[in-house]
């Protein structure tokens, strides 16, 4: 890395799990892959994480001495912004949950264009800004994450910050036709202009940033470059480019190796039978296209009754943003498809899916990913969809193959080795089921290879650390970016 020093980083949540038990506060670290991937880097350079602990004000603040801990045994300070009861309800089930995320997936019918939720995103985003800026004296790097924080920069800039900052989207960036539907298009493009460095998961993201920031009359100043853009708006210049993110992929092949998951793989081949096993893992979310997939696993059972008794689906749901409307509904749709499937086919020694509502440990997470003979991943809209990674680094001797939906962002790397489905067609989707499990095994052995090398070579690590190293040295990466492409990246016939 060219430069070293403190790093602050962003983000909606703090990694951190709080949980209440007997009127006590217990305070965890978080375990998810971005906190993997930046822990190290926040411990060897120093620094901070800022963001919402998760609780509201209104519950108090019995948590702090927990936080505190952890900050000191983590080697970096975790530094809470505090959402109330209104904040949460406007700013992050509103805007951020019921504009952003439908719009930016591409469901604008989906999204409610309510004023008050983007003034309460307004009165949000400067509660983060006023918390970096009072988090630290040094002007180090600021790597903000994700869409319930677009204006962080601008307002940074307002109170005269100089420093570098740096902004990843983790969800897709939206087509023009889409965007253009937001009210606040203008302002939210411009706000994003104040940053240094934005990094998309994909080239097809970047390229629609690019359409969209031509609605501001900004328009990239270097030779067409489909991995890194440079802009300019009047002495500022941002750079844009394609990071895809990846998983811990030597964690999850070696869990999957350990004896924990050998036995528990045991106990669970023998609680669901001999027949082969189809697994869907997913949080509970209208772009995950789990209504359109279990049609297809019905259309699947209809159209080769020989799948019938030999074949299970396995779907894990976790539970999501109960409290935003579009999620409940959603759950008692697919409560309802589950029974009416299940109904139809089911026999006296069989039931065609197993469907569980919650969250599972590790183990059993890398349990369901080695057993499984195929892995469902057939989002609407994704903007990467690490399912589909920690299926293949799992999948340690070859084995397994991968259904992987047209349109989620990790299409680009695994192109060559899943079996690409559009998720909208029900009957492609039934024959890609069918074939993946008659698949012969040399097939499935060489495509799987074919993926799982290209996740070691980018995995999140990769990821961190090339987005920081561009993050200080744009130019320098665009000479990188050009000459090595993502493997599998826009290929000809790959959808836009
Ligand atoms: C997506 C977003 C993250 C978000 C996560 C869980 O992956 O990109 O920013 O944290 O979903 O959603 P939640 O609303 O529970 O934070």
């Amino acid at each position: 890395m060219p430069e070293e020093g403190p790093i602050r980083i962003v983000s909606n949540r703090l990694p951190v799990v709080l949980k209440r038990r007997r009127q006590r506060w217990e305070v965890e670290p978080g375990a998810g892959g971005l906190v993997q991937a930046l822990r190290p880097i926040l411990r060897d350079r120093g620094g901070a994480w800022i963001g919402w602990p998760g609780v509201t004000a209104e519950t108090g603040d019995g948590w702090r001495p927990g936080l505190r801990s952890v900050s000191h045994s983590e080697g970096y300070e975790l530094v809470p912004v505090v959402l109330d009861d209104s904040d949460v309800e406007g700013f992050y089930e509103g805007f951020a949950n019921s504009i952003v995320w439908p719009l930016f997936h591409g469901f604008p019918d989906r999204c409610s264009f309510d004023a008050s939720f983007f003034a309460s995103y307004g009165r949000v985003n400067q509660k983060f800004t006023h918390a970096i800026a009072d988090s630290h004296s040094d002007p180090g790097l600021l790597w903000i994450h994700d869409y319930h924080l677009f204006e962080v920069a601008r307002r940074l800039r307002e109170l005269g910050h100089q420093g570098p900052l740096a902004f990843f989207l983790h969800i897709p960036f939206p087509s023009v036709e889409n965007f253009a539907k937001l009210p606040w298009r203008e302002s939210l493009l411009k706000d994003l202009l104040h940053f240094d460095l934005i990094g998309f998961q994909t080239r097809r993201d970047l390229r629609h940033f690019q359409q969209c920031l031509s609605l501001v009359g900004v328009h990239p100043d270097l030779p067409d470059s489909p991995a890194m853009q440079r802009f300019r708006d009047g002495d500022r210049s941002l750079w844009a480019g394609a990071f895809p993110i990846g998983m811990d992929f030597r964690d999850f092949a070696a869990r999957s190796l350990s004896s924990d998951v050998s036995t528990r793989v045991h106990q669970l081949r023998h609680d669901l039978g001999s027949g082969k096993l189809l697994l869907g893992i997913d949080r509970l979310d209208y772009t995950k296209g789990l209504i359109h997939r279990l049609k297809a696993y019905e259309q699947a059972l209809t159209v080769h009754p020989a799948l019938r008794e030999e074949v299970v689906y396995f779907q894990l749901v976790v539970p999501s943003r109960e409290n935003v409307p579009e999620y409940r509904a959603l759950k008692r749709e697919f409560d309802r498809v589950v029974g009416r499937i299940n109904g139809r086919f089911s026999t006296p020694r069989w039931r065609p899916i197993h469907y569980l509502y919650n969250r599972v440990d590790p183990v059993e997470l890398s349990a369901l990913y080695r057993l499984a003979d195929v892995a469902l991943v057939t989002p609407l809209r994704d903007g990467m969809n690490l399912v589909a990674k920690e299926y293949c680094a799992s999948q340690t001797d070859d084995a397994g193959a991968l259904i992987l939906s047209e349109f989620a962002g990790a299409a680009e790397q695994l192109q060559d080795g899943a079996l690409l489905v559009n998720p909208y067609d029900i009957h492609d989707t039934a024959r890609a089921i069918y074939q993946a499990l008659t698949m012969p095994p040399d097939e499935r052995r060489r495509r799987m290879r074919l993926m799982r090398t290209t996740l070691a070579e980018s995995d999140v690590f990769w990821w961190a650390s090339s987005f920081l190293e561009t993050a200080l040295m744009p130019s320098a990466s665009l000479v990188t970016q050009q000459t090595l492409p993502p493997p599998g990246a826009d290929k000809p016939g790959h959808p836009a």
